[in-house]
């Protein structure tokens, strides 16, 4: 497949034209693959999530998906994982558990590129050693869309398997890669993904690292990981989920006085952050009713060990930049 998309593209917009797509992918896929067995990471994000269902209807369990759990994923995101394409899709699924891997080499490590490459290599070298374990690969799927080759060439970053070692050089499948964000998604409702995997806010290669900012500690990156599944529940209750573009929350390094049961606490803040753009480039605070923060900061303040504030962030992009690292 040509990496320009052709001006007479129709874009994808309702499920006839999905179907149309998953159609006409389904066959080129099989004629690509043959027999052969296909590897792809599987991250759970849309793209990948999207290339995987594609694979799985063209060539059933040709395909071999490996999902690197790094310790830093939203919580019960490698359970849906495993649920939706192991058990409901029926894919041959190889879920490889590497957190403690992965947070021992980032222990004491503050420096925020640091941790960005630790994470990179080490996804790298875990996702190798398992596409070494199998037999008989020859193609690499990647859910590479049409604005990762506008923006910065073929291969994606942070979740980049391009940088595998070179003995290990695969024939790539990119499916979707003439497909803009909105037909992605459009094209993943018609393979019949959850909502909320198609729907998923963009979330960064680093994972809730970069929401842990300085050294991430296993007790501040478990305050991070479930005060967002709070924030993520009540935006959802309140029908916000798929409205706004990206909210989250961090666990600064910080600790400050508090009183709980009667006693003085020393515990971490969450700062709530969640925002609104078209590309990432500026972006605008949402504007969150007060009855839902007052419940965010009641449910987070009490579900969630080892914090006593919550903060609300309210600077656009410029000045600040939408993650914290
Ligand atoms: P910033 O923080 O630069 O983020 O305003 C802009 C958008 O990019 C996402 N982001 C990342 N995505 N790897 C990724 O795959 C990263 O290291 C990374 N850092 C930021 C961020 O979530 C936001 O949507």
């Amino acid at each position: 497949m040509a990496d320009k998309r052709p001006e007479q593209m129709q874009r994808i917009t309702t499920p006839e034209l999905a179907q149309a797509f998953i159609d006409e992918q389904i066959s080129q896929l099989r004629a690509q693959i043959g027999n052969k067995r296909v590897l792809l990471a599987l991250s759970g994000g849309v793209d990948s999530s999207v290339v995987a269902a594609l694979l799985v209807k063209a060539v059933g369990r040709q395909l071999v998906c490996v999902h690197v759990n790094h310790g830093l994923l939203r919580k019960g995101e490698p359970e849906q994982v495993v649920r939706v394409f192991r058990d409901e899709l029926g894919a041959e699924l190889v879920y490889v558990d590497a957190s403690d891997r992965f947070l021992d080499k980032l222990a004491g490590v503050s420096d925020p590129e640091k941790k960005r490459k630790i994470i990179g290599k080490e996804f790298i070298d875990v996702f190798a050693e398992e596409a070494a374990k199998l037999d008989g690969i020859e193609f690499l799927a990647q859910g590479t869309i049409y604005p990762d080759i506008l923006e910065s060439g073929p291969v994606k970053s942070h979740h980049n398997v391009g940088g595998l070692p070179p003995e290990m050089h695969f024939e790539l499948v990119e499916p979707i890669k003439l497909l803009f964000k909105d037909e992605v998604r459009v094209v993943g409702r018609a393979l019949g993904l959850p909502e909320n995997m198609v729907e998923r806010q963009p979330f960064p290669g680093p994972g809730l690292g970069v929401r842990c900012p300085g050294a991430i500690t296993r007790d501040r990156l478990e305050a991070v990981r479930e005060s967002d599944a709070i924030l993520r529940e009540e935006f959802a209750n309140a029908g916000l989920e798929g409205k706004v573009w990206q909210y989250f929350t961090v666990v600064p390094d910080f600790k400050s006085t508090g009183v709980k049961d009667g006693k003085r606490s020393f515990d971490w803040p969450v700062i709530i952050r969640a925002v609104n753009t078209r590309d990432a480039m500026t972006a605008t605070v949402e504007e969150i009713p007060y009855d839902l923060l007052r419940k965010l900061v009641a449910r987070i303040t009490s579900e969630v060990p080892g914090v006593n504030r919550v903060l609300y962030d309210l600077t656009p992009k410029p000045l600040a930049t939408i993650e914290y690292e």
